[in-house]
């Protein structure tokens, strides 16, 4: 568990990070979304050691950020890949991972058995002995996520973990954080990937320096009241849009023949929004849901906050 309270990073006069709030449970996929400078990475650099906070705390497994004891026992539970991944170009794969292990104080034994299987998992078997150097971005970021893995975290942070990649290798590397999170992982990543977001994560927080939203991006939609109903009519008149505004109070864009009504619960909305035009004499002709991405909802919410 992730216990993130008032968590706030300051650079000289600058707020990077402004008191945050949230929780990542065990097991979850948590997605930090956020514009360019938002202070994705300096949280992810503040929960996973690298550099201290300011105020308020995180617990991770009950450990505190704050607490020097504690940070050691922290980074031993934790993986990392970083923005920069910073692999060891003329070392082989395998080794890339050995070192790793060793770091961690793995024995031969233990380093042999997790550094075959994740190299397995990861489909790099075959290419263990070739220096990294010779990888293809793809195979570079399935490198470091394998690494960090090494010593067989229960959480793993990673910083935009798809970008640069081509769509193929992309969502290769989704697909293994999406197994990792079957084998039981905590996976905690930043993303400029809208959809990346709405794909992979249990949870989402939207970051703008402040916490903007948070939930799952099922919640995230319904909080931002984003859903939309299209109705086409033969004919659109006062009389037609007087009973739309009996019944809702959300603006209605006119676009020709079709009006666009905003609604939170469609299920429940749209019957009362068709009767009502009906009964006023309204000839529908269709009836269209639209349902909006993750990039909408998230947009909505940085540009509220401006
Ligand atoms: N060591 C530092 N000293 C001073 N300012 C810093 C430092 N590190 C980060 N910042 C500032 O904090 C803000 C947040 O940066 P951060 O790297 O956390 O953003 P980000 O959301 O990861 O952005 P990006 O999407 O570009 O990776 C930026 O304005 C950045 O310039
Ligand atoms: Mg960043």
């Amino acid at each position: 568990m992730i216990y993130v309270e008032g968590l706030t990073k300051v650079f000289g006069d600058f707020t990077a990070v402004g008191d945050l709030t949230f929780q990542v449970t065990d097991g979850e996929i948590f997605g930090l979304l956020g514009p360019n400078g938002a202070g994705k990475t300096s949280t992810l650099r503040m929960l996973s050691c690298l550099i201290s906070k300011t105020s308020g705390d995180a617990r991770i497994d009950d450990l505190s950020i704050g607490n020097k004891e504690d940070s050691k026992k922290i980074r031993r539970i934790i993986g990392l890949v970083a923005e920069n991944v910073g692999l060891y170009e003329e070392l082989s794969a395998y080794k890339n991972l050995d070192f790793y292990g060793k770091l961690y104080g793995l024995t031969e034994t233990q380093r042999k058995e997790n550094v075959r299987r994740l190299l397995e998992e990861f489909d790099l078997w075959e290419v263990r002995d070739r220096p990294v150097a010779t990888f293809s971005k793809g195979m570079k970021q399935k490198v470091a996520i394998a690494r960090a893995l090494a010593h067989d975290p229960k959480v793993l942070f990673l910083d935009e973990p798809t970008a640069n990649l081509d769509p193929e290798a992309a969502k290769i590397v989704r697909d293994l954080i999406l197994n990792l999170r079957k084998e039981g992982k905590t996976i905690f990543l930043n993303t400029h990937n809208l959809d990346e977001a709405q794909r992979i994560c249990d949870k989402v927080g939207i970051l703008k320096t402040k916490l903007i939203a948070l939930g799952s991006p099922e919640q995230l939609k319904v909080s931002l009241r984003a859903d939309k109903t299209v109705i086409a009519l033969d004919e659109v008149n006062d009389k037609v849009l007087g009973a739309i505004r009996t019944v809702s109070s959300s603006e209605i864009e006119i676009d020709g023949k079709k009006l666009t009504v905003d609604v939170r619960n469609p299920q429940t909305e749209n019957p009362i929004l068709i009767k009502a035009i009906t009964s006023a004499g309204g000839n529908i002709v269709a009836v269209t849901q639209l349902s909006p991405t993750m990039e909408e909802v998230y947009l909505k919410a940085v540009r509220e906050k401006k």
